[in-house]
């Protein structure tokens, strides 16, 4: 493969988001001006909002879930960028990393030295159903849809061969939205704040207050194992298996390499950016791996000039449970059909050898879709700074790794950052 470097470094040198949920009355923008107003905050020697020069946000589907296109212009009206260019980048749930990526390639070029790239998703003002129905547009709305597909089910296909192929089970895909719910705990801007046995003991709390039989489960297994706690929603995948259906915003503030020490010592550097796009699932000859993300990561490590073994914190797109386990295996992070056993060690759990989704992932965190991708690197760029609270990882890191997917792996976006 090709390779191609930038043409010159370039920084995050801000990094902020709102708060992830379900949040009635709130829009779109409402959102993007909080993540705006965290990343300002965040600068450490501070930013002249006049100073931006650009926008590049990534949205999936404002349209269909708000009723409002053409958001670009509107949230670089809402941030007082008006009239700077505002671009809407979409790619599904990859679009925020598109952003990223597109913000990227256009400060690397030299044509703007300041950048600020967003991401935003207002999803909760329809209901399951009608949202179901946004997303499986981002699937192959001629076969797949029409098959009676959703992106739950596509999933749950993959999962089904996965555990066919390498033996896998139901209980595997469990641990890991156990661990990513453990870590979610420690984040504030989480959806879900809470480990599942917080969540048994507010349910038991609750049927207490209202009088019904308290739920007596042994365990977080057995609450896993309870359908009325835990529905399947498509087989294998059950409710706690799945991302929520949320509202976010996050947003990045890049700049120049040569400009970076005018507004941080600590700036993070994009060292490594790669993309790649596939046909729908049901042409691809395999369903355990996302050849996309494949493809995108060796052209990140790459560009980075590093292996994955140097990675030391990675934020990856686990929309479903099965989407971790495959994503550390197309990552290079385990073999091929290892990937669940590392799960079910705990080896990627915050104590473990190989830390994934330390911000709880899309699972707990939440999964605002064009916001996800900038999220990620929120994550990354706080552990990098050793600013991440109670999540913070120990030792001196250096590598990050962030992994955006859209819809099955049609597109992926992979970007390594650096702290020097
Ligand atoms: N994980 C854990 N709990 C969840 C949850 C999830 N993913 N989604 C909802 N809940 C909780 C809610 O907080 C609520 O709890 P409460 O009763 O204590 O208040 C309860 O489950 C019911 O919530 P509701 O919104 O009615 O759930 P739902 O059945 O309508 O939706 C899913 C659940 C799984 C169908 C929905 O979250 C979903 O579609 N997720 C996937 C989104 C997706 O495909 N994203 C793109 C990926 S490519």
């Amino acid at each position: 493969m090709k390779q191609h470097k930038p043409g010159r470094g370039v920084a995050i040198v801000g990094a902020g988001m709102s708060k992830f949920g379900a949040f009635h009355g709130l829009t779109g923008r409402d959102l993007f001006v909080d993540a705006f107003a965290d990343m300002l905050a965040s600068v450490d020697k501070g930013i002249d909002p006049n100073d931006i020069e650009a926008l590049y946000i990534g949205n999936y589907s404002s349209d269909l879930f708000e009723g409002q296109g053409h958001i670009a212009p509107i949230m670089a009206e809402w941030v007082g960028l008006t009239p700077r260019p505002a671009t809407r980048v979409e790619g599904a749930c990859a679009s925020g990393g598109l952003a990223l990526r597109e913000g990227l390639i256009a400060v690397a070029s030299g044509l703007y030295d300041i950048v600020l790239v967003g991401g935003v998703e207002k999803m909760t003002d329809l209901p399951t159903a009608r949202v179901t129905d946004t997303l499986v547009t981002a699937a192959d709305t001629l076969y797949e849809a029409p098959a009676g597909f959703t992106f739950p089910g596509l999933y749950a296909a993959m999962a089904t061969a996965y555990m066919a192929r390498y033996g896998a089970t139901p209980e595997v895909l469990m641990q890991v939205g156990l661990k990513n719910h453990a870590h979610g705990a420690m984040n504030p801007k989480a959806q879900f704040g809470q480990r599942i046995a917080d969540l048994m003991a507010t349910r038991r709390a609750s049927a207490l207050q209202k009088g019904l039989p308290t739920p007596n489960w042994a365990d977080e297994m057995a609450f896993l194992h309870d359908p009325h706690a835990n529905p399947v929603i498509a087989w294998p995948l059950r409710l706690y298996d799945c991302s929520p259906i949320s509202d976010g915003a996050a947003a990045l503030l890049l700049v120049a390499e040569p400009l970076a020490a005018q507004f941080t010592d600590t700036p993070i550097y994009v060292i490594g950016s790669g993309q790649a796009s596939d046909a729908a699932t049901h042409s691809r000859s395999t369903l355990t791996s996302l050849p996309a993300v494949q493809r995108a990561a060796q052209m990140a490590y790459q560009m980075a000039g590093i292996t994955p073994a140097e990675i030391q914190v990675v934020e990856v797109h686990d929309c479903f449970t099965i989407a971790e386990i495959i994503a550390g295996e197309d990552l290079g992070f385990f073999a091929p059909g290892e990937g669940w056993h590392a799960a079910q060690e705990g080896l990627t759990a915050r104590g473990g050898p190989r830390p994934i989704n330390t911000s709880g992932g899309l699972k707990s965190k939440g999964h605002p879709v064009g916001a996800s991708g900038v999220g990620q690197v929120v994550e990354v760029w706080e552990q990098l700074r050793g600013q991440a609270g109670a999540r913070q990882l120990p030792g001196d890191l250096r590598l990050g790794l962030t992994h955006n997917v859209g819809g099955t792996g049609q597109t992926c976006v992979v970007h390594i950052l650096e702290r020097r």
